[in-house]
């Protein structure tokens, strides 16, 4: 077999490159590991920037979002059992969308599958060896020849291990805590989301319908979700997003899904090695606190297919060369407000310099305006390049 661009993996970033390609008239044969089943079950983020939405709608990937999603225009800052909302719209011009990640995938496979071109799921032994992309799907190994090869597997990918590691940087900080994080059958106690200080650690009020609130909890790095029974995952969130004011009410139901994530900020360098280019938490990944991952992924993609377009229209390779340097000014810009965020608002330990230090930039954000300004800015996220 014989393709333009073999991508690895079928998450967002595989998805919606493939897609992007094919709108440039760009064929590409996309792998991943995993069923179909799983891969639209996985339960991930949800928040989506003013750019991501922008670009999924351009490139008619977003009529079923626009539907169904939900728009909010602020997020809430809990402490001392106080809420402080940032206006991000009245700050920003721009809004964000809730909508669940894997339901965007479900639409990136359906865009796909209707473009009948590649989609293979259950690919075992997946390997990339130069420009080409090997791989078992029901016992019969292909090899697909690839002029390029786009390294979308996750983290835990084989693609980075494409690019020597002589050749690679390595940049990495763990977090000593992780997050407890549950689907609840409840509709959201709020309408915007709520990032919570608390003594006892960082509590987040999301949702995902009106029917559906998503809430995360912080925990230690090694938590056992087994010593969450529902119960207690129940009484530390009423405790840690209690406030004063006697109208707001945890709305609790039926958990139907619960797991801890573990939360690392890492960076590779270069993100591209001969004709191989990574995209997404392949090369880059950010604690869950700013909601930037799936943003980020898309933005990667969005310069790629740009300097992949213009390679195929025979307007040389400018743009493909200085892919891994267009994207890391985002990713460096993302980690930083990722990190930023989540070393304001997580307890690391019971040190009460840096209590006084969180609660002296939570009343900054949340009483001056250049300094919400900043905040809303990376939120909503800067326009896509
Ligand atoms: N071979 C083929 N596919 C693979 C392999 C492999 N060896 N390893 C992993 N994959 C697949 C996974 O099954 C997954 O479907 O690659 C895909 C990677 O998708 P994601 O992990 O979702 O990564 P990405 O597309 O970069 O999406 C960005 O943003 O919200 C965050 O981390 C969250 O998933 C999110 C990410
Ligand atoms: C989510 O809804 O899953 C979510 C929201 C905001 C975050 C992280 C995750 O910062």
């Amino acid at each position: 077999m014989r393709t333009q661009v073999g991508i690895v993996g079928a998450g967002p970033a595989g998805l919606v490159l493939a897609h992007l390609l094919h709108l440039n008239g760009i064929d590409s044969v996309v792998v991943d590991r995993q069923t179909r089943d799983h891969v639209e079950k996985r339960i991930r983020a949800g928040v989506l920037e003013h750019g991501t939405v922008d670009l999924l709608t351009a490139a008619g990937l977003a009529d079923r979002l626009l539907r169904e999603r939900m728009v909010h225009h602020g997020v809430e800052l809990l402490f001392d059992r106080v809420g402080h909302r940032v206006p991000l719209t009245e700050l920003t011009g721009r809004e964000i969308t809730i909508y669940g990640q894997h339901e965007l995938v479900k639409d990136l496979i359906s865009a796909r599958l209707d473009t009948e071109r590649p989609l293979l799921f259950e690919a075992a032994d997946v390997q990339v060896d130069g420009t080409e992309l090997t791989f078992d799907v029901d016992g019969t190994q292909t090899t697909v020849e690839c002029d390029f090869i786009a390294g979308c597997d996750g983290f835990h990918g084989i693609s980075r291990a494409g690019i020597p590691s002589s050749a690679l940087t390595v940049f990495e900080r763990e977090y000593p805590h992780a997050w407890l994080g549950v689907l609840a059958q409840a509709p959201p106690a709020s309408d915007e989301l709520v990032y919570a200080y608390h003594d006892r650690g960082f509590a987040l009020h999301s949702m995902r319908t009106p029917d559906i609130t998503r809430l995360y909890l912080q925990v230690p790095a090694d938590t056992d979700v087994a010593d969450w029974p529902d119960a207690r995952i129940w009484d530390e969130l009423r405790t840690r997003l209690d406030r004063d004011d006697p109208r707001w009410q945890l709305n609790e139901g039926p958990i139907l899904e619960k797991s801890v994530a573990a939360m690392r900020s890492f960076v590779v360098t270069p993100m591209q090695h001969e004709r191989l280019f990574l995209a997404g938490d392949a090369a880059h990944i950010v604690p869950p606190t700013g909601a930037k991952g799936l943003n980020l992924a898309v933005a990667d993609v969005a310069v790629l297919a740009e300097g992949f377009a213009e390679y195929y229209a025979g307007r040389g390779s400018g743009l493909l060369r200085r892919y891994s340097e267009i994207c890391l000014q985002r990713v460096w810009r993302v980690q930083h407000f990722s990190w930023w965020m989540t070393s304001m608002l997580h307890r690391v330990d019971d040190d009460p310099f840096t209590r006084e230090l969180q609660l002296s930039q939570l009343r900054y954000v949340t009483s001056s305006t250049a300094a919400a300004t900043t905040l809303a800015e990376n939120y909503v996220g800067f326009p896509m390049a």
